[in-house]
């Protein structure tokens, strides 16, 4: 496996965990602002679970397989979210803004690595895809505050 086919694979899983937890705090988000929460949050997992098939698509492109069996995406990165039914709101938005970093992080590297590789559209969409991160952690500190992170 090859390092781009490698980074990729982790950024798939990675948005597949995004999905699932911004999805599941979407459901059981409460609390005085739960109208807007409850949005926000149906955007950002709407918006991470297109970029799943993008991710699939460009490792298809790549001449690689793209896992598709959710214990196989599972393990294809270390990323842990907190899937906990006991969460607040704020403690929601605090894990949801750790995961985004981790994935941000993640998009970095996968950037070098396919610029590295002259792969240039695969970086653009990655370059597309860590826009987008920034853009929900723009939203998600904002939503925070004056909370400490
Ligand atoms: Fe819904």
């Amino acid at each position: 496996m090859n390092k781009l086919e490698a980074v990729l694979k982790e950024l798939q899983s990675m948005a597949m965990k995004i999905y699932a937890q911004s999805h599941g705090y979407h459901w059981n988000i409460e609390g005085r602002d739960f109208k807007q929460d409850h949005a926000f949050l149906l955007e950002i997992y709407e918006d991470v679970f297109d970029s799943i098939d993008a991710y699939a698509e460009n490792l298809r492109k790549i001449k690689a397989k793209s896992p598709f069996g959710l214990e196989q995406l599972q393990q294809n990165s270390a990323l842990k979210i907190n899937d906990s039914l006991d969460l607040t709101a704020e403690q929601m938005f605090v894990e949801l803004s750790k995961t985004n970093l981790q994935i941000i992080d993640k998009l970095k590297d996968g950037f070098d690595v396919a610029t590295e590789l002259r792969e240039q559209g695969i970086a653009n969409f990655l370059a597309d895809r860590q826009d987008k991160h920034s853009f929900w952690q723009w939203q998600l500190t904002a939503t925070l505050k004056p909370n400490i992170m």
